[in-house]
């Protein structure tokens, strides 16, 4: 059994490997989110442990190898030469990290309902071999209560029977990562954190000042929690607020996107938000029915963040619609025309396809019998995704034989590698539904907003 320390020492411990940088970080889920927090503390002077359940991931890291687009390969080769960094799948060597920070999925099951199974799952990793002297930081997003009600819970169930607040400690930190935003890093971005005692926050600051440019403590981990999902779902219920105001302006004649960027000029009180083809990535379209789901549990609905929902979740069948009548201008019928989907990623200039609107838009196309094709400049097969059934497909090439032969191009993300201008020179019909086009020329191509 491990030796259990007398109160406060354990953490007076850790604080001095932290205060002299020898703590070893342990990052669990090598992903969007854990990669760059690998970077973050790597750079400074911090030793790294990554683990995943992946272990073709492990394999391509250990290899020097990012598979992530805008995390460059050469950065992951960098923190293997300078042996800063060793990835694993090997989870009883998470009792070697002074340091644990999860970064694992926190997606919705079927029925839209949190499915925390894999920070359940991480949590008995680190139970197992738990011992005195280590920091737990949960930093996966989540409903307020999960890292008191669900992670410590677990956790003290260790065989050495060591406590939380005394023996080892417990924070929640949200990640606020911005893919593919070169504007900010891991380590530029202010980090919220919480603990589930005085110690426990105390120790979590402490170590995300070595990393991080400004670190906010806030009082307990419930308020952590809450403050990542109310930002994620401010995103959300803004974004469906210009999603229901495109639709009404539409048929006013009147465009939302010069709507937005004319009110965007006023210096207070206003933040730019645009409208799309429906929300996608891991966060937005996810993370307020973890609230909502927690509203109900509480006995309260959550009636912006549903009605938001219904909103964002419309918008692929809107847009599918507007085509349908964009086509039928020209005398065609949307069952039969060769529709070019651009972009599959849910944001620009990134390869991350999860809860893409577009696998939606491209399931109704086929539903409604259009012929499709997609071009993706990042993402040069189709996923296989569970929710929908889609033929296999590879990215069109952008040549003037295949864009020629389209009846239209769907604009549905508007990454920064595809030439617009291009497009438009060699193809019939646009419908944009990321206002790519703005301010590219036309070349006689019909051009639709939606
Ligand atoms: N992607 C973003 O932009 C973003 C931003 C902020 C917060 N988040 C949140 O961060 C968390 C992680 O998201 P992500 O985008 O990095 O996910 P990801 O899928 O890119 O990475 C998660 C990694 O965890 C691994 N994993 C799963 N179960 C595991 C286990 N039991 N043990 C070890 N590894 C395991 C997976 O193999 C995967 O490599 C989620 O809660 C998400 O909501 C994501």
């Amino acid at each position: 059994m491990s030796e259990v320390m007398a109160p406060c020492d354990a953490a007076r411990s850790l604080e001095a490997k932290i205060s002299t940088g020898d703590a070893v970080v342990g990052i669990v889920g090598l992903g969007y989110v854990g990669l760059p927090l690998i970077d973050a503390f790597t750079s400074a002077g911090f030793q790294c442990l990554g683990f995943d359940v992946d272990w073709a991931k492990v394999q391509a890291l250990r290899e020097g190898a990012s598979y992530i687009r805008h995390i460059p390969s050469s950065m992951v080769a960098g923190w293997m030469e300078r042996e800063v960094f060793e990835p694993t799948i090997e989870l009883d060597r998470l009792s070697e990290a002074d340091v644990i920070l999860i970064c694992v999925p926190t997606p919705l099951d079927h029925s839209r309902n949190p499915d925390l199974t894999c920070v359940e799952e991480t949590s008995k990793a680190i139970a197992k071999v738990l011992r005195p002297g280590q920091l737990i930081v949960l930093e996966s997003t989540t409903y307020p209560t999960t890292t008191r009600d669900v992670v410590v819970p677990i956790l003290q169930r260790n065989p050495a029977k060591l406590q939380v607040g005394r023996d080892y400690f417990v924070a929640y930190s949200p990640e606020r990562e911005d893919p593919g935003n070169k504007d900010f890093t891991a380590a530029g971005i202010p980090k919220v954190v919480g603990g589930v005692d005085a110690d426990s926050l105390d120790l979590a600051v402490s170590l995300y000042r070595n990393a991080i440019v400004d670190v906010v403590p806030v009082s307990s981990t419930e308020v952590a929690e809450a403050c990542k999902i109310l930002e994620n779902t401010y995103r959300c219920v803004n974004i469906a607020m210009v999603n229901e105001l495109k639709v009404l302006f539409d048929r006013m004649g009147i465009d939302i996107w010069e709507v937005v960027d004319a009110a965007k000029t006023k210096p207070f009180g206003f933040q730019a938000f645009y409208p799309g083809p429906g929300l996608g990535g891991h966060c937005i379209p996810i993370d307020p029915f973890y609230l909502s789901w927690l509203a109900r549990r509480q006995g309260l609905s959550a009636r912006f963040i549903e009605l938001a929902g219904e909103v964002n979740l419309s918008m692929p069948r809107y847009v599918i619609d507007r085509l349908a009548e964009f086509l039928n201008e020209s005398g065609k019928p949307l069952r039969g025309s060769r529709i070019c989907l651009l972009g599959v990623a849910y944001k620009k200039d990134v390869d991350d396809w999860r809860e893409s609107p577009s696998f939606e838009l491209m399931s109704l196309l086929v539903q409604r019998g259009a012929c499709l094709s997609y071009h993706d400049p990042h993402i040069p097969a189709l996923p296989r995704s569970d929710h929908y059934d889609l033929p296999e497909l590879t990215s069109a090439d952008l040549t003037s034989e295949f864009l020629g032969s389209q009846d239209c191009v769907l604009i549905a993300t508007d990454h920064s590698a595809v030439d617009y201008a291009g497009v438009a020179e060699l193809t019939d019909a646009i419908l944009d539904t990321r206002n790519a086009m703005a301010g590219v020329s036309r070349n006689g191509c019909k051009i639709r907003k939606a």
